[in-house]
C-alpha cells in the first residue's frame, strides 16, 4: 500500500491552531462531533474504536457507537451487552481508550480513562428509543456466544417477538419491551484527552489535555 497524500483538509482547525491551547478540550470535540454529521461525507462519525484489557493484560478493540459526548463531564456514553467480553473485560479492568476517526474532515480524538455504568433509568430512556428490532435483538443475542446457524437466531428473534406481541414482519405500532437487565450503557469519564488535526507536509496539531481537580492541563504535541 502506498503512504496518502497529507490527508484533507489543509485548513487550519480553529481550536487547534493557535497558542494557548483552549483550556476546556470536550467543547472542540463535540464541535467535531457535530461538523462531522454536517459535513455528512462520512457514515456513522460517532463510531469509535474502543480498547480495553482483560484480567490477563490482554488488549481488545472493536466498535461501538458512542451516544453521547457529555462536554460539562468530558465523558462519552455508548451501550452494550454488559456480559459481552468487552464488559467482562471492563468489569475486571474499569479503563477504556476510544478513538474517533473523523475522515473526511482530517481529524482524529483518542479519548482515555475510568468507565462505569450508566443509571438504570439513563439505559432505559435510550433503550426506549431503539427501533423496535433491535430492541427484540437485544434480549435474544448472548453477545459474541458461538451460534449455531443464522436461522437458529432468526427463530430465536420471531419467539422473542411473539412473546412481546410484536410482529417483525409488520412494522407499526409496537407495545414498550423493556430493557433487558445485561445490556446497557456505559460511561467513559476522561482523564485524557488527545486532539489531532491534519495539516499540510504532516505538520499536524496535535495537543493533549489531563484532567486535574477540576479542569484540564493542556500540551501541544509534536506531530
Ligand atoms: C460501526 C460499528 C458500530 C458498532 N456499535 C456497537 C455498539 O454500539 N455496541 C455494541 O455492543 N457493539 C457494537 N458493534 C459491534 C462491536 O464492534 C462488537 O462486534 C461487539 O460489541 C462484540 O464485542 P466484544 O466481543 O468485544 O464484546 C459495532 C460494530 C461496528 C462495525
Amino acid at each position: 500500500m502506498t503512504d496518502p497524500p497529507s490527508a484533507p483538509p489543509a485548513w487550519p482547525d480553529r481550536w487547534l491552531s493557535e497558542d494557548p491551547l483552549p483550556s476546556e478540550p470536550f467543547p472542540i470535540l463535540a464541535n467535531w462531533l457535530t461538523e462531522a454529521f454536517e459535513d455528512g461525507r462520512q457514515p456513522s462519525p460517532h463510531a469509535v474504536a474502543l480498547a480495553t484489557v482483560d484480567a490477563a493484560g490482554d488488549p481488545a478493540v472493536r466498535m461501538v457507537l458512542v451516544q453521547a459526548i457529555e462536554a460539562d463531564a468530558g465523558a462519552l456514553v455508548f451501550h452494550s451487552h454488559r456480559d459481552s467480553p468487552k464488559g467482562r473485560e471492563l468489569a475486571a479492568h474499569p479503563r477504556a481508550s476510544a478513538a474517533f476517526h473523523f475522515s473526511a474532515l482530517g481529524r482524529q480524538a483518542r479519548v482515555s480513562g475510568p468507565v462505569g455504568h450508566v443509571a438504570d433509568v439513563e439505559s432505559d430512556a435510550y433503550f426506549a428509543t431503539r427501533p423496535v428490532d433491535s430492541q427484540i435483538g437485544a434480549w435474544v443475542s448472548r453477545q459474541s456466544e458461538p451460534l449455531e446457524s443464522r436461522a437458529a437466531l432468526v427463530a430465536a428473534m420471531e419467539r422473542r417477538a411473539a412473546a412481546f406481541g410484536v410482529d417483525l414482519a409488520a412494522p407499526g405500532p409496537s407495545p414498550a419491551i423493556p430493557r433487558p437487565r445485561g445490556w446497557g450503557g456505559f460511561r467513559l469519564r476522561a482523564d485524557r484527552i488527545e486532539l489531532w488535526h491534519s495539516r499540510p507536509g504532516r505538520v499536524h496539531d496535535r495537543a493533549v489535555w489531563q484532567r486535574t481537580g477540576s479542569g484540564w492541563t493542556s500540551q501541544r504535541l509534536q506531530p
